[in-house]
């Protein structure tokens, strides 16, 4: 059955992405990136990858780097690979890794998603993990999901965050077992919709910088005089592309309909500013303020797959309301007209920006390595948004 509105999927990529370098070594892991495998995972997971194209090859993924742009000097770069469980890969992001679960009769297809410690910014992943950092992401974004859910807003894709309630699925290694605790959401398998569901209260980032050249941000026309981190009259839904390579593109509310369909982007966006708003409020309340964040939606394959059913609503996917995915500040702080202290990936992106300025690196593959005082820096900053926004 095809999707009521049509929109359509994502394709992963063949070849090797950033984080296919990071399993370079675990012939595992390996093993599962091979094309024959990949192509299998197209064959178990159609919905998940997007059907291939006749004849033609997948889109690679936005942070695929051409192959004769790999210098040796990855390989040198790559930290050890994390303990596979024993399952088929079907995605592997930036910092999630995807496996398909085996299917239970009756029950909705599942998926594992495991939260590495890689870290990207700037859409490139850094050879240096943030030890524990997977694990605080699986565990602010469980919490937000359960909060979401509890006040009716919106389903998520969360079923559990207990790995070891798979039983056998992940296979016996006490290596692999003890690895995945704590940094796995087993969730209902999706097809993505292919429009990240950006929200800003405030405006910084790339919507400062596209209201400083033309007054609006994604075709929202906003009043005059804003300066660097002004909260805005309302809170705007600003779409994004999931660009197939380079960095994901600001899209106005129309283009987003014709990609997804007029009906789903209407959902999406309304499901994107409700939980923004219950989400900055509450973070409020703990002297947070939640300047600007991204969801994803998708639809469960089960669901989509169900004859009969004239629309199936959106769940709410992959992560929520992290400091990968939103700005956090601390309000005692805030000030605007300059940037704004941060419990996110900001303090890592100030860093490489002074090794910019300093010519040290240019943004391309590979990342730089992180100085220690870096890597505790971040993650001390991810446990303090943990502990005040998850109570
Ligand atoms: N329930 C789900 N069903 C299918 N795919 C999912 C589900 N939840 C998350 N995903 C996908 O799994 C991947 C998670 O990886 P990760 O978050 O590291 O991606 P990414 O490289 O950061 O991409 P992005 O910047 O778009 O988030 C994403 O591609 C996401 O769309
Ligand atoms: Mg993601």
């Amino acid at each position: 059955m095809t999707p009521p509105d049509g929109y359509r999927t994502r394709r992963t990529g063949q070849g090797q992405s950033v984080a296919d370098r990071f399993a370079r070594g675990a012939v595992g892991a390996n093993a599962k990136l091979e094309p024959e495998v990949e192509a299998e995972a197209f064959a178990i997971a159609p919905g998940l990858l997007g059907t291939a194209p006749d004849g033609l090859r997948p889109h690679p993924r936005r942070y695929d780097p051409p192959m004769a742009a790999q210098p040796a000097e990855h390989d040198r770069a790559a930290p050890p690979s994390p303990p596979a469980p024993d399952l088929p890969l079907v995605r592997r992001g930036k910092v999630r890794d995807v496996y398909r679960l085996p299917d239970v009769p009756g029950s909705t297809p599942r998926l594992l998603m495991v939260a590495t410690d890689r870290i990207s910014a700037f859409d490139v992943v850094m050879p240096t993990p943030i030890p524990g950092k997977g694990r605080l992401l699986t565990e602010i974004s469980s919490w937000w999901f359960e909060f979401i859910q509890s006040r009716r807003i919106c389903q998520s894709h969360l079923i559990s965050t207990d790995s070891d309630s798979v039983g056998d699925a992940i296979g016996p290694d006490p290596k692999v077992r003890s690895y995945l605790r704590g940094r796995s959401t087993i969730c209902r398998a999706c097809e993505v919709i292919p429009v990240e569901c950006v929200v800003r209260g405030y405006l910084e980032g790339s919507g400062w910088k596209e209201y400083q050249a033309s007054g609006s941000v994604c075709g929202v026309k906003l009043p005059r005089g804003l300066k660097q981190c002004d909260r805005l009259p309302e809170p705007i839904f600003t779409p994004a592309t999931k660009a197939a390579i380079g960095h994901d593109e600001n899209i106005s509310f129309d283009r987003a309909a014709e990609i997804v369909g007029l009906e789903t982007a209407g959902v999406i966006r309304d499901l994107s500013l409700s939980i923004y708003n219950a989400a900055a409020e509450h973070a409020l309340t703990r002297g947070i303020i939640i300047a600007d964040t991204k969801f994803e939606f998708g639809i469960p394959l089960d669901e989509r797959d169900r004859a009969g059913r004239a629309w199936v609503p959106p769940v709410l996917i992959d992560e929520a309301l992290t400091p990968d995915s939103s700005r956090f500040w601390p309000a005692k702080d805030y000030k605007p007209g300059k940037p704004q202290k941060s419990f996110d990936k900001q303090f890592l992106r100030e860093y490489l920006e002074e090794l910019v300025r300093d010519g040290k690196w240019d943004k391309s593959e590979p990342g730089p390595e992180l100085p220690e005082a870096v890597v505790a820096g971040t993650l001390a900053r991810y446990r303090e948004a943990r502990d005040l926004l998850c109570s």
